[in-house]
């Protein structure tokens, strides 16, 4: 059976991807940035997940204002890279498992989750920066990786809400797809940022710390923010943060929060990460799957107890 074990966040600012492009990750500026991800790569490169779900926004790649779907799952073999501003980055294609999407549209559309479904769609920086951030620059990337855009462009985007619903109706899917897969969801997109009018470079650091310790504690109350809510505290594009609720709505009710790392401004954005695993006997058992002997993993209350202690938090 397969499951998720882990739900992974991160800003998707396309000037991330323009500095890793541009080998520029040593500068003092964007160093600050991408030291902070440094622990997040080696945390995926033991979790070794099979497939990745990534939330993310399209950023008038695959979509126009001629074609906005609400969800839009990517249920080809593969998704070739595209992008605004910069142009096409240089990333290996994205792979992607059909078969466990098509598995997840069916499971989800009947579950009254009406998506569209995408058999050839190209995705931009919305999803290929948080994966180079988690997986640095490989010349492919380790495991398949499934999209799941949401429209956060136009109004009105879906509420947070009806994005941990989503969340948890994934959830049900992947747990009844027969295969034993490891699986991860990345949540992208913010945090607080405005990119034009009159509040444009709005960064509000007070909210997205509070944003950030309660998705990890009391994602339901994130749930009830209306989108005006959003945008006042987070920026126009801030309201992209409803994808991170996806994520957490695909996750446990309660989890550990194994790292957090915050830091503004990248570009005109602040950037929040964080890690967040399950503490169901799934996600040790499907760790245990993976090769390394469970018997020398400490004992679950153990292992709950030191990934509290143990959370990493970075500020710059
Ligand atoms: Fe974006």
């Amino acid at each position: 059976m397969a499951r998720i074990i882990a739900g992974v966040t991160s800003s998707h600012v396309p000037a991330i991807g323009a500095a890793i492009d541009n080998h520029r990750q040593a500068e003092p500026y964007w160093q600050r940035v991408f030291r902070g991800f440094e622990r997040s790569k080696e945390w995926i490169a033991k979790v070794k997940p099979d497939v990745c779900i990534v939330v993310y926004n399209d950023h008038a790649s695959a979509f126009s204002v001629e074609m906005i779907p609400t969800f839009a799952l990517g249920t080809a073999t593969e998704f070739p890279i595209a992008d605004e501003g910069w142009g096409p980055r240089p990333v290996p294609v994205v792979k992607g498992d059909p078969e466990l999407a098509s598995h997840i549209a069916q499971s989800v559309i009947l579950d009254e989750f009406d998506l569209t479904l995408c058999n050839k769609m190209e995705v931009d920086h919305g999803l290929t920066v948080p994966l180079n951030l988690m997986f640095g620059s490989p010349k492919e990337w380790p495991c398949p990786i499934i999209p799941l855009a949401v429209n956060v462009v136009q109004f009105p985007p879906p509420t947070g809400n009806r994005c941990f619903n989503l969340g948890k109706a994934i959830r049900k899917a992947v747990e009844s797809y027969p295969k034993d897969l490891k699986v991860v969801v990345f949540g992208t997109g913010g945090m607080s940022h405005q990119i034009s009018g009159q509040r444009a470079g709005l960064i509000n650091s007070k909210f997205d710390h509070a944003f950030l310790d309660n998705l990890t504690r009391n994602p339901k109350k994130l749930t009830k923010l209306s989108h005006l809510e959003l945008m006042r505290e987070a920026g126009a594009e801030g309201v992209e943060m409803v994808m991170w609720l996806i994520m957490r709505g695909a996750l446990d009710d309660k989890v550990d929060e194994v790292y957090r790392f915050y830091t503004v401004p990248a570009s005109n954005t602040a950037v929040g990460h964080i890690i967040l695993e399950n503490r169901i006997k799934g996600a040790k058992k499907a760790l245990a799957k993976s090769g390394k002997p469970a018997s020398k993993k400490p004992a679950p209350k153990l292992k709950r107890a030191a990934a509290r202690a143990k959370v990493d938090r970075i500020r710059s």
